[in-house]
């Protein structure tokens, strides 16, 4: 087994499942909770996980499939997915993916479906097409609030991972957006988007 990342959250492994290649990724264990409620809160997250990358396929969106499920150990094996980070690619192809990942992102508002963790590091590029990853915070939610805070944590990676191509790139994915949910909508996401911007400026005046 291959550490691929040590994260906050969780640890991701490569391995093998019944003879694939496969990703488990490991809840891990917060010390600073309390014991029972940290037991609930991955358990919570690994279920939702895997219950929710398997429920977006049906809108068209590509996921790993889940494999495995160890609910007692706080686990998850999904399919390895052949391909390329959209946090490494070329600020061209960034740029260009960014519509794709609008698209994608505009799918699931429409679904009723938030991400809760949209960044380029949750997009592989694969030979055929671009995979979502990392549904461990999505939630099951219609309110134009909600889906503002997916694009703005979107817009904060392109400002910190991305800042000489954020401009492009924001538009690129606004376009994909837009295409999938609509103006009407859009415009009001977008607008909540500032509003919460404008509430994180205060607050840091405060
Ligand atoms: N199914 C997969 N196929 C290939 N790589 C993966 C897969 N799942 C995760 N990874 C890799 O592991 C990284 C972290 O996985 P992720 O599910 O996003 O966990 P985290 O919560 O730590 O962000 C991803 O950015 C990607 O590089
Ligand atoms: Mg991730």
């Amino acid at each position: 087994m291959k550490l691929v990342k040590k994260g906050a959250e969780a640890d991701i492994y490569l391995t093998i499942w019944h003879g694939k290649k496969s990703i488990l990724k490991i809840r891990k264990r917060k010390e600073y909770r309390n014991e029972i409620l940290d037991n609930r809160i991955r358990t919570l997250r690994i279920i939702r996980e895997a219950k929710m990358i398997s429920e977006v396929k049906q809108f068209g969106i590509s996921t790993p499939l889940v494999y495995f499920v160890d609910q007692k150990k706080f686990e998850i094996y999904l399919q390895f997915v052949e391909g390329k980070l959209v946090r490494d690619l070329s600020n061209e192809m960034i740029i260009k993916t960014c519509e794709k990942i609008g698209k994608i992102v505009g799918i699931l508002h429409k679904n009723g479906v938030m991400h809760g963790d949209i960044t380029t590091s949750n997009f592989i590029l694969s030979r055929s097409n671009l995979v979502i990853l990392d549904f461990g915070l999505s939630q099951k939610t219609e309110r134009i609030e909600d889906h503002a805070i997916d694009l703005r944590l979107f817009k904060e990676v392109l400002n910190s991972a991305h800042v000489e191509i954020v401009g492009l790139a924001w538009s690129s994915f606004l376009r994909g957006y837009g295409k999938i949910v609509g103006n009407q909508k859009k415009e009001q996401v977008v607008l909540q988007v500032s509003v919460i911007e404008k509430r994180g400026r205060y607050a840091n005046v405060v």
